[in-house]
């Protein structure tokens, strides 16, 4: 991981740690350069009982170059999320408000790297640039045209327990910019997961992700080696270069909340149940369909 340090102007902010570099347009550099580790993949946080980089899934026994649902116990048991490019096959899976899960083959398969069931597992391929837009504070352009479907960028941080979420959600003051993601999604049988994820301090590129109430980007948590899902960021149309990447806090395309976590101090929280004393954060995605405020998950203060 690398460290950024105040007014440091630098051409990669990953330092190297992506497969291209993450540059960082040069005029924006006269603003403070945001102090945060660089991390392409999700680290283990307070309250997060696994640790994300450890193998914990079973893998399949295929012996070909991209495997065949005929014979992988991979796309058997999960199914085939993606096309033989690599191209996510349906845009957003659920309008239930919870995600279902997708699964790569992983560490233990024995099929090629190659296989088309590894995508979002080979990491960042596109040239991307943060950059100061006019009144979101740092946002993400591409500097690559994006087909729909393809895989953008992970959000990845450090994956938290919804008691530090909690935490540190009350420690923030509402003008300050909140990174945390809450995702939840059916795990079978009924059952729910919820996943946290903060890259404030430790990050990628995707903490530098604005919300847009009519996105180009959507969300869709992917599991490879580990339990611990990568929050995935798909093109969810043709995007062109130069275009701002932006995906509804909310989870959507189609799915509803969950959502950017509320952000609002202590003395404000306990005011959430039967008030509308939120200082809810003003939009400026610009979208003709606009909600004005950006997403709040209130669950979390309850
Ligand atoms: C994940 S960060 C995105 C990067 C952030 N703009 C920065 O400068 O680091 C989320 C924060 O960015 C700001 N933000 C994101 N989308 C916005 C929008 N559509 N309108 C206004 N502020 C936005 C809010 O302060 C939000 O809490
Ligand atoms: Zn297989
Ligand atoms: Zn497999
Ligand atoms: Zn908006």
């Amino acid at each position: 991981m690398s460290h950024l340090s105040v007014n440091k102007i630098c051409e990669d902010l990953s330092n190297g740690l992506e497969n291209v570099p993450v540059s960082f347009e040069a005029i924006s550099a006269i603003r403070t350069v945001p102090e945060f580790q660089y991390s392409p993949d999700n680290v283990q946080g307070p309250g997060c009982t696994f640790d994300p980089s450890e193998v914990t899934l079973p893998g399949c026994s295929c012996l070909s170059y991209s495997c065949l649902t005929e014979s992988c116990s991979c796309l058997q048991t999960h199914g085939s999320a993606y096309d033989s490019t690599g191209t996510l096959l349906n845009l957003s899976s659920t309008n239930s408000g919870y995600f279902s899960p997708v699964f790569e083959c992983n560490a233990l398969c024995t099929c090629s790297d190659a296989c088309s069931n590894r995508v979002v597992q080979r990491g960042l391929w596109l040239r991307l640039e943060v950059y100061c837009t006019k009144n979101m504070g740092w946002g993400v352009r591409t500097l690559d045209a994006i087909p729909s479907g393809t895989f953008v960028c992970e959000y990845a941080g450090e994956v938290i327990s919804f008691e530090e979420a909690r935490r540190r959600q009350l420690a923030q003051r509402t003008e300050e910019n909140n990174y945390i993601i809450a995702v939840r999604e059916h795990a079978g049988a009924g059952s729910i997961t919820e996943t946290f994820v903060d890259p404030a301090m430790v990050g990628n590129v995707g903490r530098f992700l604005n919300h847009s109430c009519q996105p180009n980007l959507f969300m869709q948590p992917v599991r490879v080696h580990s339990v611990v899902p990568r929050l995935a960021l798909f093109a969810g149309r043709n995007i062109d270069a130069q275009e701002e990447l932006m995906f509804d806090y909310s989870g959507g395309y189609i799915n509803q909340p969950p959502a950017e976590l509320l952000s609002t101090h202590s003395a404000d929280a306990k005011q959430v149940s039967g008030t509308d004393e939120l200082q809810r954060k003003k939009c400026h995605c610009g979208a003709n369909n606009c909600v004005q405020f950006l997403p709040l998950d209130l669950s979390i203060l309850n």
